[in-house]
């Protein structure tokens, strides 16, 4: 089991989810976050901490967001880990809740 970031995080990456990570499993790219699935320990300590409820458990990712269980899975081998809170994308207020963000995620 992991926890998964899911679509809310495009263009948001507010970043507060990796301070809390006591595995610190979070990888970062240009515009979205990842959580590696094989070193996450299902604590649920960031969930409550996104402001734009974009963490989900595995179990719990909304239908019509099951791709990123695998989208996390492939760029978390990817991406440079993240284990410190930053600045959030510049317009991220903007973009809390549009919807069809996958198709602007850089990968
Ligand atoms: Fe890290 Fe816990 Fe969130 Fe997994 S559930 S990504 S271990 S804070
Ligand atoms: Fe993204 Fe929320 Fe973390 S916007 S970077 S999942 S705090």
């Amino acid at each position: 089991m992991t926890f998964v970031v899911g679509e809310n995080c495009i263009n948001c990456k507010h970043t507060d989810c990796v301070e809390v990570c006591p595995v610190d499993c979070f990888y970062e790219g240009p515009n979205f976050l990842v959580i590696h699935p094989d070193e996450c320990i299902d604590c649920a300590l960031c969930e409550p901490e996104c402001p734009v409820n974009a963490i989900f458990s595995e179990d719990e990712l909304p239908e019509d967001q099951k791709e990123f269980l695998q989208i996390n899975a492939d760029l978390a081998e990817k991406w440079p880990n993240i284990t410190e809170m930053k600045d959030a994308m510049p317009d991220a207020e903007e973009w809390d809740g549009v919807p069809n963000k996958l198709e602007k995620l850089i990968r």
